[in-house]
């Protein structure tokens, strides 16, 4: 099982990049955002994937379920199908890198800019005990993940793409200022599953962290569970079964079948013309339930392979690490900071 190969330190491919907080499980939103593009992607590009778990760390964590999450979330990107001979994975704490460039970032980084992020203000409002550094740098660590490699694109949900913006900023005024460092990347943000709406408020976006259970699926929760939260979703007046803006339920519903069927929401629209709320709402489910089966079982059996798991990291830190540096030696030296050969 661990066939781990050294193809992603060729740097003339492309480079993707993204990463996940391990906060919660995977749902549906994170898959048809962001996941599921990076199984697809790793076939063509070099691929680098991580636990965001310094991100984390801005919201109150409890240690050991932290630490269990972490593992957690890492199982569940395998089962994903996220391949470790074919993209480098690991934990985001394991590379220091990370936080070296983003030192040196944050002095690119105006104040301004980073209070003005959307989730930035959002979390503060619902986190109001504790707004700390973190929170607003936030953005500058994201920026400094992507831009420690040659990242051409990032896969990303939408909620993403303000601080995409934000990274690209950094990097151009960087490269004005330095001469030429880093690439500016692209987000890579799907036609359809760029936004999953949650399944009580389909105004709201799917999120791991929502408390009503029932507003999300998880990659891994069981069948009928899940067909029970399908049951349970909140639709529309009506009953025309179309995507429309007066329509977030059905819509929401339809995006979320024709992502997972790879159909278009037309498409969707089509096959269910005529049927009833209740036989779409059950058919939407049995998609996702179906799709997911493989994954839940998959994760039960990598995350009871802890010496699997603790390999795969190891040797994606050591190659993210070894890539990285080069990045950061450049910087280093870009800015003035003296240097040694080693
Ligand atoms: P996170 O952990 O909130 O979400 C992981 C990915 O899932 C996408 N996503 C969604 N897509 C569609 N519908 C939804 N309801 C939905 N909810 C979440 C997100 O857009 C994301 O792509 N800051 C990032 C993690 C990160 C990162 C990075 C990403 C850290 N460093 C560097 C890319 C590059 C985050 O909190 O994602």
């Amino acid at each position: 099982m661990s066939e781990i190969n050294d193809k992603v330190t060729n740097e003339k491919k492309q480079i993707v990049l993204s990463g996940i907080q391990p906060t919660g499980t995977i749902t549906l939103g994170n898959f048809l955002g962001a996941v599921s593009n990076w199984g697809k992607m790793q076939e063509e590009f070099d691929s680098i994937f991580f636990v965001a778990d310094l991100h984390a760390l801005t919201v109150k964590r409890e240690p050991a379920e932290f630490r269990q999450a972490c593992m957690s979330f890492f199982a569940q990107l395998l089962a994903c199908g996220i391949d470790p001979a074919k993209s480098v994975l690991y934990f985001q704490s394991h590379v220091h890198e990370h936080t070296e460039l983003q030192w040196i970032l944050n002095c690119n980084t105006y104040v301004g800019e980073a209070s003005r992020m959307t989730q930035f203000k959002d979390k503060s409002a619902k986190h109001a005990d504790n707004i700390n550094m973190g929170l607003m740098d936030y953005p500058v660590l994201m920026a400094a993940d992507i831009l420690l490699f040659r990242t051409s694109l990032v896969p990303v949900g939408i909620d993403q793409k303000q601080h995409l913006e934000l990274t690209r900023d950094i990097a151009v005024r960087f490269n004005n200022r330095y001469g030429d460092t880093f690439v500016v990347p692209e987000p890579y943000i799907p036609a359809t599953g760029a936004k999953i709406c949650s399944l009580q408020d389909p105004t709201a976006k799917m999120s791991k962290s929502d408390p009503d259970a029932n507003a999300w699926v998880s990659v891994i929760e069981d069948e009928s569970s899940v067909m029970k939260k399908f049951k349970r979703a909140v639709t529309d007046s009506g009953n025309d079964i179309v995507a429309r803006d007066d329509k977030p339920g059905i819509t929401n519903l339809l995006t979320i079948y024709a992502a997972i069927e790879g159909k278009s929401v037309e498409q969707a629209e089509k096959e269910f013309a005529g049927v009833g709320y209740g036989t779409f709402k059950t058919a939407v489910g049995e998609a996702v339930a179906e799709k997911f089966r493989p994954i839940r079982e998959n994760y039960h059996r990598y995350l009871d392979d802890k010496a699997y798991l603790a390999e795969v990291a190891r040797e994606g830190a050591r190659k993210a690490s070894a890539m990285g540096s080069r990045t950061l030696a450049k910087v280093k030296r870009k800015v003035g900071l003296v240097s040694f050969d080693r």
